[in-house]
């Protein structure tokens, strides 16, 4: 476990431990898609994480999925950053915040526009979704033609330079979780016939232009993307040839010398040993409901430089206070995980860190 209290460089920053908060959106955003109110506190009380990496946040109204999640794309959204950027570096900590374009995994009832959601092909997900009058079927999307692709990619481009106008350290691409970017990656969602469409390259490129332009944006030292190699929500299925298109899509993004690649683990564990290889730069790695025996194990082994946790996070501000002194977890609350207010938001308790009675 000691080497998760040992420092990293990541891109420009050297973090003070290992460990790192991973994404999690909580949907409690102000309507305009400004972080909430309490949003500092929140993040401020968990700063002595190596690195936060935010809530997924919108580059531009068509990258809203789901309501009351924040934006990074207005003055008013770069006010509000700023104010969480500025406690998490009171406190000496450091974040990056994730940008998130959720594509056709969104419903007009949730964004500020109420247009159709996006995606590269027509493609319906099969989602169901939660929208201000309950769960309803996210509609078909409509397919982005080549001149959207473009500006999606400018939308990118400018949330990240808004990102490090709040104060942000560096921005991490969502190119996990079923969003647009692995709806691009995927042959189940995309069936373009042009540039963006068909081969392994071809469905990596928009990946790799999202990379590329934020990365001569504000710096590759201040650029990363996550990526789920594998993942089969809503709809996705990357076929026979996932493994070839993962490999050739870090080989690519290696070269552009970004801060981190963030690996959402999802059991392929020869694959997993394969990214490694094939990325030079730092790698965090999650595993979703990681036991707390096996926390480390991956940086001890040399699998991953940095170790991602999501609801640990979440429901103990102490987090690294606990890990250091081996006390036990609270529990996270699932219902109060998305909306609502400071209840299971700010109010999580601290525990004074006793070692655990064997
Ligand atoms: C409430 C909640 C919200 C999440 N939102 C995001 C998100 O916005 N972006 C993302 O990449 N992953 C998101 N995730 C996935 C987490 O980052 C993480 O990969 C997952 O929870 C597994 O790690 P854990 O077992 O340590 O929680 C979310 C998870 C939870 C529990």
């Amino acid at each position: 476990m000691s080497k998760l209290f040992t420092p990293v460089q990541v891109g420009r920053y050297t973090l003070a431990n290992r460990l790192v908060m991973a994404p999690m959106t909580r949907s409690r955003a102000q309507s305009d898609g400004t972080p909430g109110a309490s949003a500092a506190i929140y993040y401020a009380q968990r700063a002595d994480i190596g690195l936060i990496v935010t809530e997924g946040t919108q580059p531009s109204d068509d990258g809203q999925g789901y309501l009351m999640t924040p934006g990074i794309y207005t003055d008013e959204h770069v006010t509000g950053w700023r104010t969480v950027s500025e406690a998490v570096h009171a406190r000496g900590g450091h974040l990056f915040i994730q940008l998130m374009h959720a594509g056709r995994l969104s419903h007009p009832d949730n964004t500020p526009h109420h247009r159709q959601g996006v995606a590269p092909s027509a493609i319906d997900s099969g989602a169901q979704m939660f929208t201000p009058t309950g769960m309803q079927a996210a509609p078909v999307p409509r397919a982005l033609s080549l001149d959207e692709i473009g500006l999606t990619i400018a939308d990118f481009r400018l949330a990240a330079r808004r990102a490090i106008e709040a104060g942000a350290d560096g921005v991490e691409i969502h190119g996990a979780n079923a969003y647009l970017i692995q709806q691009f990656l995927a042959p189940s969602a995309n069936t373009r016939t042009d540039a963006y469409g068909g081969s392994i390259e071809n469905r990596a490129r928009f990946a790799i232009e999202v990379a590329q332009a934020i990365a001569d944006e504000i710096g590759a030292d201040r650029t990363a993307i996550r990526l789920s190699p594998g993942t089969t929500l809503w709809g996705i299925d990357e076929g026979a040839e996932g493994p070839a298109l993962y490999r050739y899509l870090v080989a690519e993004l290696n070269k552009l010398g970004l801060a981190y690649l963030h690996v959402m683990h999802q059991g392929n564990e020869a694959l997993l040993s394969d990214i490694r290889a094939l990325w030079t730069g730092t790698l965090m790695l999650n595993r979703s409901g990681r036991a707390r025996e096996q926390m480390g194990a991956d940086l001890a082994s040399g699998l991953a430089d940095l170790e991602s946790y999501g609801q640990m996070v979440l429901a103990n501000p102490d987090f690294v206070a606990r890990v250091k002194a081996n006390v036990p977890m609270n529990p996270a609350d699932r219902n109060s995980f998305f909306g609502g207010g400071d209840a299971g938001y700010i109010d999580y308790p601290t525990q004074a860190a006793e070692p655990v009675q064997a």
